[in-house]
């Protein structure tokens, strides 16, 4: 067992989760005030200071960690086989054997890709070993397709009764604001994507699991090569999303290397789903267009017609995810990947969507803010190290990704029609 480690196991750990308790108490004040929609300045200085507070009480903190609460000592630790080195494979495996199914939290998992990633997981895993959780209220059909909990990623007790009650050993982190969304609530954003990934990093190293955060195309900013991003180079996101997606690339590497988490991680490009709908991405408007395709003949699109930015089919996206959750870890050369499928503009996805709908009119209204975070991002992605690892390869070029939209939300629209 190494000296670091050693060393997190008494003192840093101890403290991360006496802090802990304030800090995710802080944190879900500060979301519950938010969502009053007080203004950031009011609620700036009440938070700072509070943040200070549990600052200073760590600093003042012993090495031995003995003003730490009886409850906080009792889950300080990180077991023996969990502070192994990092380069010792053995750990990746410390919860989860090869007979065994893994034990699946999979959290914000009521957006547009958790639930197809429970029912992919699902299928290989069995139903009860995949638990679905989100602060929103499931529907019917959710809530009746597997389990389904309520987790807020800002409550750190609770996350953690949830993974050492039901005895998780891979966690899927998708509780994210978007990068639309972000820019309209920053203080949200800041909280929910940084505060949120730091308590979800700390049960996940607590307790062994293998942890998968997906990153985006938005962590890349103008200063990146555009055409095409490999997977190192320059990241100067000018978004809060790209800024803490950033964040999480290198606090889940530094986690990795400094205490041997099994963290993973995809660079996502923007993904289009059929049956579920996006949650404020700047992309939205590539699965808009399909919908309104199909149901009005109309589109109005928030970009401009010559906006080049990859993009994905979600069973492509799924898929990737489950096979770098699955890579055996001498395949993985790096932690945090480019995953990518195809790239295309408003204009060129209009055209093959007028291959099949003729008659569709698409006009366009550009949203500055969209504009310009699309202008800043990748419009190729360089995936060639996923390719070569981990044998990732896309399914889904833009031709099948038209003609399989316009199936489902043809057909969808049909059933609605009938009934
Ligand atoms: N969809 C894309 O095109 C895309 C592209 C790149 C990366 N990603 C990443 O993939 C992940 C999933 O994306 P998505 O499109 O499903 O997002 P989404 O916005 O559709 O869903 C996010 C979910 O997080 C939940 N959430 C918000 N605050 C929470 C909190 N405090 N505790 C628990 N849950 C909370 C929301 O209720 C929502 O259901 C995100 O991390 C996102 O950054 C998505």
């Amino acid at each position: 067992m190494s000296t670091q480690h050693n060393q997190f196991d008494r003192r840093d750990s101890a403290l991360l989760k006496e802090q802990r308790g304030e800090a995710s108490y802080t944190a879900r004040k500060r979301d519950t005030l938010l969502s009053f929609q007080l203004t950031y300045w009011y609620l700036k200085m009440p938070v700072v200071r509070a943040l200070s507070k549990v600052a200073k009480k760590a600093l003042l903190a012993p090495v031995c960690g003995c003003q730490v609460s009886a409850v906080a000592v009792r889950h300080v630790s990180f077991s023996p086989r969990q502070v192994t080195s990092a380069s010792d494979a053995s750990f990746h495996s410390v919860s989860f054997s090869e007979t065994d199914h893994p034990k699946v939290l999979i959290t914000g998992g009521l957006g547009q890709l958790g639930v197809g990633l429970a029912k992919l997981l699902r299928k290989r895993f069995g139903k009860n070993n995949v638990i679905l959780s989100d602060i929103r209220k499931p529907p019917t059909h959710v809530f009746h397709s597997g389990p389904f909990i309520y987790s807020d990623i800002l409550d750190y007790k609770n996350l953690r009764e949830i993974v050492v009650n039901n005895r998780i050993t891979w966690l899927v982190h998708y509780s994210a604001l978007l990068s639309a969304v972000g820019e309209a609530n920053v203080p949200l954003a800041r909280a929910v994507n940084i505060t949120g990934l730091h308590n979800i990093l700390d049960i996940a190293a607590e307790h062994g699991l293998r942890l998968f955060v997906p990153s985006t195309i938005g962590a890349f900013g103008p200063t990146s090569p555009r055409n095409p991003t490999p997977d190192l180079c320059v990241q100067r996101p000018r978004t809060i999303y790209g800024v803490s997606k950033v964040h999480a690339e290198l606090m889940g590497e530094y986690y990795h290397h400094r205490y041997g988490l099994d963290f993973r991680c995809l660079r996502y490009p923007g993904i289009i789903s059929a049956d579920s709908q996006p949650g404020g991405g700047t992309t939205d408007y590539a699965v808009q267009i399909f919908h309104d395709a199909v149901k009005t003949g109309k589109f109005e699109c928030n970009l401009k017609p010559d906006t080049r930015l990859p993009m994905m089919y979600i069973d492509d996206c799924l898929r990737a995810t489950l096979e770098v959750m699955e890579a055996p870890v001498e395949t993985l050369s790096m932690r945090t990947y480019n995953i990518n499928a195809m790239s295309f503009t408003p204009d060129e996805l209009a055209q093959e969507v007028q291959k099949q709908l003729p008659d569709l009119q698409v006009t366009y209204n550009i949203d500055p803010v969209r504009q310009a975070i699309a202008d800043s991002w990748p419009m190729n992605f360089d995936d060639s190290n996923a390719r070569n690892d981990w044998s990732w390869k896309h399914d889904y070029d833009l031709p099948e990704l038209v003609q399989t939209m316009l199936n489902f939300i043809g057909s969808d629209s049909q059933v609605a029609q009938a009934s």
